[in-house]
């Protein structure tokens, strides 16, 4: 991708108000987007979340009446809905473990000391460590990295976090699950009389939001 390329995406992407709900994404694109939720980083790579993607549009209707009655949830082409895995902790980390050494083929005791560096973080949990707000941090990142990568394929988005997220627990049967709903995202293409489409875009300046220490 070209570097203009990519910060016209950026300026292109906006929090979408209107979705064009005959709009469907690609099945091949929509892969790609679920991959980049899959490839998001997270410390120590734990990934403490699920990504629910609702497409029983009963279930948007229902979804839709716990988030402010925000259009986008039952127009945009796709919903996911982020939530974390609740009070994440040592059976987290040996499952984690588990896979490392699956993945690549190596011992779980050659790993055990990167082990004992991950349950010692979740034992932290109560005592100074909130270890929910800690996995909420690690899932915005994958909200980012999936706005983004959606508006790289010109695909729209809008974050959504206002809505229950109890009720959206309730509703995907979350909470029974270990899991807890943090926000959402639609995706899809923004209607061509979506008004927010002609704001302009209000962000500081540069200067203000990045100082550099040294020279690059
Ligand atoms: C975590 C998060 C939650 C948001 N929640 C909502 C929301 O519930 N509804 C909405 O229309 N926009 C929501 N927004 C969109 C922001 O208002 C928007 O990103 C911001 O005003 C910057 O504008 P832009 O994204 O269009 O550039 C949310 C954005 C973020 C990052």
């Amino acid at each position: 991708m070209k570097t203009d390329a990519l910060v016209e995406q950026l300026k292109w992407r906006y929090a979408v108000k209107k979705f064009d709900p005959s709009r469907k994404i690609p099945a091949e694109q929509w892969q790609a987007l679920e991959s980049a939720l899959v490839l998001s980083p997270s410390s120590f790579g734990l990934q403490p979340w699920r990504f629910i993607v609702v497409s029983d549009s009963a279930v948007r209707k229902q979804l839709r009446a716990v988030s402010w009655n925000q259009a986008q949830v039952v127009e945009a082409s796709h919903l996911v809905v982020f939530a974390i895995k609740k009070d994440l902790n040592a059976a987290d980390v040996e499952r984690f473990v588990r896979r490392i050494a699956q993945v690549r083929g190596v011992s779980a005791e050659s790993l055990s000391s990167y082990e004992q560096m991950m349950l010692d973080f979740v034992a932290q949990a109560g005592k100074g460590l909130d270890i929910n707000a800690w996995s909420a941090q690690q899932l915005y990142i994958a909200m980012g990295v999936f706005m983004t990568a959606a508006a790289v394929l010109g695909i729209d988005t809008c974050p959504m976090e206002g809505i229950e997220p109890d009720s959206y627990d309730k509703i995907l049967g979350l909470g029974s699950q270990g899991f807890h709903t943090l926000a959402a995202a639609a995706a899809g293409y923004r209607a061509a009389d979506d008004k927010s489409a002609r704001l302009a875009k209000v962000r500081y300046e540069t200067s203000e939001v990045i100082t550099h220490v040294g020279r690059s």
